[in-house]
């Protein structure tokens, strides 16, 4: 069992985000488990890091998959023996431009099965291994369009995008930030929601104002808070969202 600097692990980090979240915090000196559910894109973004002077390993992680999960944590607990940052950043956006009232159901079921089971089930395995840590810490990348607090308002920006699957599985994945951070409240270890912002990526389209390294700011400083930073809130730009 090697011992080492800080071990983060962010899931669905061989593009996107997810990648700029990675290369962030291995700039920060903190080794790299960059979790893809493709093994060749994940070695390239992996090596990409690496280029860069960056340790990290590619892990295959399919958020979704029971065994992908469990190989996981078998893997971290033999080579690291504990996990100090995950990033639950794997995430997908299927029903951007449906109505809700023509949106399939199983098209809701499979957004959800990433945006929040999958981010259940990471999490519950992996605990134990966050709990060998000194200072854990859990992101939840989650979105304004998660918001019911925005969603319902007329004057917010987001008041007028409504894909209901994305929607309700970040509001869900915000309400599991909320639950885990009251359980763990007596630990040393902080969960906390993300809102990137709306960055250019494969799900935010061209259009989007922010490139994925900004959007991956507020992640990466919640994933590096110090003992006396805040836990149990939703973050954009680094200031608290209003659930
Ligand atoms: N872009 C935005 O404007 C925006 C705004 C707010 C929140 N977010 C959130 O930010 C996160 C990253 O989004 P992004 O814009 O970077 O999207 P992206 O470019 O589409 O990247 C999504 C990543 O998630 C991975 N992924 C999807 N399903 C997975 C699974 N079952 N297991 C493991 N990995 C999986 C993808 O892998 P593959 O390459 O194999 O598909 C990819 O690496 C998401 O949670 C998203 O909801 C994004």
């Amino acid at each position: 069992m090697k011992s080492s600097p800080r071990i983060a692990l962010v899931t669905g980090a061989n593009k996107g985000i997810g990648f700029e979240i990675a290369r962030q915090l291995g700039q920060l000196g903190i080794e790299i488990i960059l979790g893809a559910r493709d093994k060749h894109r994940g070695m390239e973004a992996a090596n990409a890091l690496l280029q860069e002077g960056i340790t990290s390993h590619a892990l295959i992680l399919d958020t979704t998959h029971g065994p992908s999960v469990r190989r996981a944590r078998k893997y971290l607990q033999a080579e690291f023996g504990r996990l100090d940052i995950l990033v639950n950043n794997a995430g997908i956006g299927h029903d951007m431009q449906l109505h809700p009232s023509q949106t399939p159901l199983d098209t809701i079921r499979d957004v959800f099965e990433t945006n929040y089971f999958g981010v259940i089930a990471v999490t519950q395995e992996l605990l134990p291994l966050i709990q060998q840590s000194p200072a854990g810490r859990i992101v939840n990348v989650s979105s304004s369009l998660g918001s019911l607090t925005l969603g319902s308002d007329p004057q917010s920006a987001y008041y007028d995008v409504k894909p209901l699957g994305y929607n309700a599985s970040k509001s869900a994945l915000n309400a599991f930030t909320v639950a885990l951070a009251h359980e763990l409240r007596d630990t040393p270890i902080k969960v906390n929601s993300a809102d990137p912002g709306w960055c250019r990526t494969d799900l935010g389209g061209d259009t989007a104002p922010l490139t994925a390294a900004s959007g991956a700011d507020t992640p990466v400083w919640l994933a590096t808070l110090p003992e006396d930073g805040p836990t149990g809130g939703f973050f954009a730009l680094r200031q608290p969202l209003p659930w």
